[in-house]
């Protein structure tokens, strides 16, 4: 075990409910004393930890398939670091790991909920983005849940964020006739055509979502992988062909809404088009970790998959990252790096 551990760490607490959007008000930076690692537990140093819009829902009260944050307690995510003490067979001090324990600098876990991770075969925070649970959110999303399939065109919300911008790639990798993004600014537009190999992109904040698709998918879409909910699942409805297939992956569009929000106004085309719409949690689909990390892998090294991700450093801008998330201020996965 090292002589010199760290005897406090600052983690983030939920102190109040958001209604609506967060506000910093509701978040407190609190220091926590660290003890060295009880029997079969280890410490560890987070050099990442991820924000992610699921944690929006999880500051709710609200029965769902993730328990909500409890109030004055650490938050807790995806966060990937270097082991600093051990009490535990199989893992030792500078390992890295990938854990739930994020919103903190110093996680005491059991090791069996830390999975060793290589910063030789990617950089640590891959794990959290392409090749972490966003990426798998992509793959299983297009390929098992959309049931995709060579020649399909394929349209996806959210396109230059994480989940987004490896749906689409993934979709020209096998095979899409078209791939057709909608984000939120005409940089993440241009970056969606001119870097990723989208077929078609346009900016859903410049004119209603049902007409700008129709534009850009002059002869109709097959799959819709929705991240946003709202509008942009009334236009792909509207622009399906038959038997189209959308995942409902996400609905960022009424994450803060603090009305009901109005579903699609034309779920009757649903009828005659034959549609199939299928909700996804990724957690159902670890199965295909394994073929998941190698195809994907693959790619990454062939350089025939991009992805980029938005760094904002210091935990005590970890409020900042998650409701810039939020807002959109990222580009591909956002993340918080720890010094
Ligand atoms: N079901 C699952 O198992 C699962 C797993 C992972 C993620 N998800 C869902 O997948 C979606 C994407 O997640 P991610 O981690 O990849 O996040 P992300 O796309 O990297 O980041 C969120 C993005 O949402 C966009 N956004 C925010 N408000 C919006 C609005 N009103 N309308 C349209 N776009 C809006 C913003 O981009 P713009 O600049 O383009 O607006 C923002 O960058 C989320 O809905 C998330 O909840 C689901």
């Amino acid at each position: 075990m090292s002589a010199a551990l760290p005897t406090s760490s600052r983690e983030w607490h939920l102190v109040a409910r958001p209604h609506g959007w967060p506000k910093a008000e509701d978040f407190a930076l609190r220091e926590a004393a660290v003890a060295a690692p009880a029997e079969g537990r280890i410490l560890v140093r987070n050099k990442y930890f991820s924000v992610d819009p699921y944690m929006r829902g999880r500051m709710n009260d609200v029965k769902s398939y993730t328990p909500p944050f409890k109030l004055d307690h650490p938050m807790d995510g995806g966060a990937v670091g270097e082991v600093i003490a051990s009490n535990a067979e199989g893992f030792a001090v500078g390992d890295h790991v990938l854990h739930g324990l994020g919103w903190r600098e110093i996680a005491d876990l059991p090791a069996k909920h830390a999975v060793k991770v290589d910063p030789e075969i990617a950089p640590l925070s891959a794990y959290l983005g392409v090749l972490g649970m966003p990426g798998l959110t992509a793959y299983a999303g297009l390929f098992e849940v959309a049931s995709f399939k060579e020649g399909d065109a394929v349209f996806v919300s959210g396109a230059a964020g994480a989940v987004g911008s490896q749906v689409g790639q993934l979709a020209k990798l096998k095979g899409a006739s078209r791939v057709i993004g909608s984000a939120g600014s005409d940089e993440k537009v241009k970056l969606l055509t001119e870097e990723y190999g989208f077929d078609a992109a346009f900016n859903y904040k410049n004119g209603p979502v049902r007409d700008q698709l129709k534009a850009a998918a002059p002869d109709g879409i097959d799959v819709y992988f929705d991240n946003v909910g709202g509008e942009h699942l009334e236009a792909a409805i509207s622009s399906f062909n038959l038997h189209g297939r959308a995942t409902i992956c996400g609905m960022i569009a009424q994450y803060n809404s603090t009305e009901p929000t109005p579903g699609p106004s034309n779920m009757a085309l649903i009828i005659g088009k034959r549609l199939r719409l299928q909700g996804m949690l990724v957690g159902d689909h670890a199965h295909l970790q394994g073929q998941f990390v190698q195809e994907v892998a693959g790619w990454l090294a062939s350089g025939e998959l991009k992805y980029q991700e938005t760094e904002v450093e210091g935990i005590e801008n970890g409020y900042d990252a998650f409701v810039g998330l939020l807002r959109g201020e990222n580009t591909g996965k956002m993340i918080v790096s720890l010094a």
